[in-house]
């Protein structure tokens, strides 16, 4: 194994960089067009891209029935693996299919249609993806919240999205506790100012939702009286879907997918980066609300003609921290795609990993991404499984792996710590603050030069100027990725952490501003900052500094209960939002800017420099030892 990369990727890297238009034009060839495109690459005056302009396809043709004509219509396009309600469920193309037209052909009977906006908010179960493909069908657009999200977070995107329907399911399964989805819905539709006119519900048997007639329509009741439809063919650039992300502020950002860039770049990385040919089990163990779901759950298999695995549980105690090895033994899965935390978390219960039972010799790879890969979990999982384990760095907004190993295109040695190099079509470079970029392998800001490849977002809905102020003002000719880190000698990408008030919990990104605006609505709070710190299975979790009001008289266990009730409530028990502290002073700039890169880096252990332009230096160790007390610094 060697550290200097294979001719081939180094061949495909060179192309995409300085022809942009001629690799990705190459590359558009292998999806199933309705019409080609022609224009291939257009750049607005940021240098931001925007492919195959005039091509126009069907997503959910790619995915399915592109299968059916080419005689793959018997192969299994998902296998639903369900620990938590004791299930398997399998499903060949021709099935899947079939399922997805009728509710397509629901979907329109109740008046949805190109352009039109679906919202999602739904457990793991076939459903989901069922409901995505059939709204790719209808030329409309998705918005899948991830079901562990609030009532208030779901009624904030239903006002962003503003959807025509809203498609979800009774309750979900938390290992064995059954949470009730229905009467989020119900709340965030009476939250939210846009009226939906109607929902379609999943009746699942561990609890019936209780229905609202005439707006709350049975899915069973509506797909069965509906006819199959076919797909709807949509321009290269229109929207595919709307995700939701966390930004800096309190109110997230809408990324948008188109369906043509999508789809080519899902259809490369599948065999560049992931070795997946057609035929293979491919499981990505993440949920269809994160970005990981919606391409390698949902899209980049099927495009793929491979067989995707959607499974509904832990990693962990669906029964036990063998669920990973069963689930890739019974159905041979080929490549497996999970979070660090996931086995983090599988290494705590059974440090030994009892693998003896289980035969993995299908298994080619583990990668994985949504947070950093620390090096003491990478070499855990590599010498326990022994089989190669890729690290792979991406976001919401590229859709896609920035840099991987691309083991289609030979595979690399691996350093820990590093998620390899650059994706043929990303131009990775390390800034510095002024933008000007750093040669010498220190840290600095990650930025990917203009333009971006294929499958990355195209803007944020409905808010192009955030879109342009958040990525492609703050280094010119560049996308500020909001994440630090370097290059090493040999182009290998180090991703360090975040540059902004992102934190990652358990490998879902969320946004430490949001939870400021919640804290500080406590009526005895004057003022807070909540930081992301260290937790060793999860990675980090939220940590709120808060300070009384004046001649407020509140304990402090009874003030941290009643915040973590209100985040809980307000974004949801995925936030783990579970400590508060009070502290007397929080250190500022004289102009009154919270430094909160000097919080984290007391609660880290690490050493730091006092900023001159520190307004109250004496507040530091004061702090200091309030966390030290609540052993809440890294040790
Ligand atoms: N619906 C409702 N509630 C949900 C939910 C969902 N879809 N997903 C999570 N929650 C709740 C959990 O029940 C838990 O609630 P609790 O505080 O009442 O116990 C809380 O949100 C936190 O959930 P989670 O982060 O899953 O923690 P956990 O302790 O239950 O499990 C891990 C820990 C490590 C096993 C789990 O976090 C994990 O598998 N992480 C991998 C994440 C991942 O794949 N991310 C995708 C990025 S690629
Ligand atoms: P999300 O948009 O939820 O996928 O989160 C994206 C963020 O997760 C990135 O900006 C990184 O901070 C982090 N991340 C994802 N993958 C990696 C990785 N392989 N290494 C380091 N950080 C990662």
């Amino acid at each position: 194994m060697t550290f200097s990369a294979p001719e081939n990727y180094l061949q495909q890297r060179q192309q995409a960089q300085q022809s942009p238009a001629e690799f990705w034009q190459q590359q558009a060839a292998n999806i199933a067009w309705s019409k080609p495109p022609t224009t291939i690459l257009q750049q607005d005056a940021h240098g931001h891209g925007s492919w195959f302009a005039d091509g126009e396809l069907n997503s959910c043709d790619l995915a399915l029935d592109v299968h059916l004509r080419n005689g793959r219509g018997e192969q299994l396009a998902l296998i639903y693996d369900s620990p938590v309600t004791g299930q398997v469920q399998r499903f060949t193309y021709q099935q899947l299919h079939h399922e997805v037209a009728t509710f397509a052909g629901a979907l329109q009977n109740l008046g949805v249609g190109k352009g039109d906006r679906v919202v999602i908010y739904m457990p793991m179960i076939p459903q989901a993806a069922i409901a995505m493909l059939a709204v790719a069908r209808l030329g409309a657009v998705h918005s899948v919240v991830f079901g562990g999200f609030s009532a208030h977070e779901l009624a904030i995107r239903i006002d962003d999205a503003t959807p025509k329907v809203v498609v979800s399911a009774s309750c979900g399964i938390e290992i064995s506790r059954v949470i009730a989805y229905k009467p989020l819905l119900d709340e965030a539709l009476s939250l939210a100012s846009h009226k939906v006119a109607h929902t379609v519900i999943f009746q699942r048997p561990q609890q019936l939702a209780e229905m609202i007639t005439p707006r709350d329509i049975d899915w069973l009741s509506c797909q069965g009286a509906a006819t199959a439809v076919d797909c709807t063919p949509v321009l290269a650039t229109d929207p595919l879907y709307i995700l939701y992300t966390s930004g800096t502020t309190g109110k997230p950002k809408g990324v948008v997918r188109d369906n043509g860039g999508h789809a080519v770049a899902l259809r490369y990385s599948m065999s560049a980066i992931y070795d997946c040919q057609p035929g293979d089990v491919f499981w990505a163990a993440s949920d269809v609300g994160w970005v990981v779901g919606h391409s390698y759950i949902v899209y980049a298999p099927l495009f793929a003609g491979c067989t995707t695995v959607l499974y509904e549980g832990k990693p962990v105690f669906t029964p036990d921290a063998s669920a990973f090895w069963r689930v890739c033994a019974e159905h041979q899965v080929k490549i497996l795609f999970a979070a660090p935390t996931a086995f983090r978390a599988i290494r705590k219960e059974d440090p030994e990993a009892q693998l003896q039972r289980y035969d993995l010799s299908k298994l080619k790879y583990i990668f994985m991404a949504g947070e950093r890969l620390d090096p003491a979990t990478f070499h855990w999982v590599q010498d326990t499984i022994g089989k190669p384990v890729i690290d792979h760095w991406w976001q919401t907004e590229t859709g896609w792996p920035i840099s991987a190993n691309p083991a289609g295109l030979g595979l690399m040695g691996a350093k820990a710590g590093s998620s390899t190099v650059a994706v043929p079509g990303f131009n990775v470079a390390i800034l510095d603050e002024a933008g000007q970029v750093i040669t010498d392998h220190s840290q600095g800001y990650i930025a990917l030069q203009l333009p971006l490849p294929p499958g990355c977002l195209s803007t944020i809905w409905g808010n192009h100027e955030r879109f342009v102020d958040g990525y492609l003002r703050t280094f010119p000719g560049y996308y500020a990725s909001g994440d630090g880190g370097y290059l090493d000698a040999d182009n290998y990408v180090f991703v360090m952490g975040r540059t902004d008030d992102v934190i990652n919990v358990a490998g879902h990104r969320l946004s430490t501003g949001e939870m400021e605006q919640i804290v500080a609505a406590h009526p005895a709070v004057a003022e807070c900052c909540v930081i992301g710190i260290h937790e060793a299975i999860k990675g980090q979790q939220p940590l709120a500094l808060v300070l009384l009001k004046n001649g407020v008289d509140i304990d402090e266990a009874t003030l941290e209960a009643e915040l973590v009730a209100m985040v809980r409530h307000d974004i949801g028990a995925l936030a783990c939002f579970k400590r508060a502290i009070l502290v007397k002073r929080l250190p500022k700039t004289r102009s009154g800017k919270i430094l909160r890169k000097l919080l984290r880096q007391i609660a880290a252990g690490e050493s730091y420099t006092v900023p001159s332009t520190i307004d109250d230096p004496a507040c530091l160790p004061e702090i200091s030892e309030i966390m030290a007390k609540n052993q809440l610094i890294a040790p």
